[in-house]
């Protein structure tokens, strides 16, 4: 962690102010992923065909973090709905009672988390990270991560997640790992 460790205020976020939200939402994901801008699956249009399919879904949450009046990052999600496609692409099928979604409170799906360059390694993505899930009542968490990024898998294991399995969530997506965490309510400390 960084010596300097900047003041981050944290701010939630609910579906009836995404209006305001998505400029900075896009802004940010062009920023962090401005090296895979041409890939198409990671391109503008698609960023933005995920977030409109994710922000239909009720129950969506974004928490943004600001140093100042400045974004420094965010992490968004929702409920996996009882007909979920996300367990569906799994390359090594989970036992059922893995993958059974009730469409309540059982899974919540974290479709983002992303900060800026100058303020990783200060505790921020944590803290974006646990702000929101700690305003959340489902019994768990599920994110996917690039198994060509083992840093950021041993940085999520670290936050209290397993890796339960990799999928291809779509045909032109990567292979990415699926991570699950339980929310007890004991979260590691930021
Ligand atoms: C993931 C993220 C929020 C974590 O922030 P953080 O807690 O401050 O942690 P760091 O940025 O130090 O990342 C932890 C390690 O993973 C590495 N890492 C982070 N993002 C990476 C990426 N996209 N590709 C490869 N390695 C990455 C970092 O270099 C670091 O390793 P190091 O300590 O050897 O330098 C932040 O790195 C980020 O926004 N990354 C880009 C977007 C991203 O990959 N999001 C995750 C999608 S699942």
């Amino acid at each position: 962690m960084n010596a300097e460790v900047p003041h981050v205020t944290l701010r939630r976020y609910n579906r009836d102010e995404f209006d305001i939200l998505r400029p900075t939402l896009s802004e940010l994901y062009a920023e962090v992923y401005a090296d895979r801008l041409s890939d198409p699956f990671f391109s503008m249009e698609r960023f933005q065909e995920r977030l409109e399919g994710h922000i239909s879904r009720p129950g969506w949450e974004a928490v943004v973090g600001y140093d100042g009046s400045e974004p420094i990052g965010y992490a968004y999600g929702s409920p996996l709905p009882e007909r979920t496609r996300w367990w569906a692409g799994m390359l090594t099928p989970l036992p059922e009672e893995e993958t059974d979604e009730t469409g309540g409170r059982r899974t919540l799906a974290l479709f983002e988390l992303m900060v800026r360059a100058p303020w990783r390694k200060t505790g921020s993505a944590q803290r974006i990270h646990e702000e929101l899930l700690a305003g959340r009542s489902e019994e768990r968490v599920t994110l996917l991560v690039e198994p060509t990024h083992p840093k950021v898998q041993k940085l999520y294991e670290n936050w209290g997640y397993e890796n339960v399995g990799d999928q291809r969530p779509f045909p032109d997506a990567p292979v990415y790992a699926t991570m699950l965490r339980r929310l007890t309510g004991d979260s590691p400390r930021p």
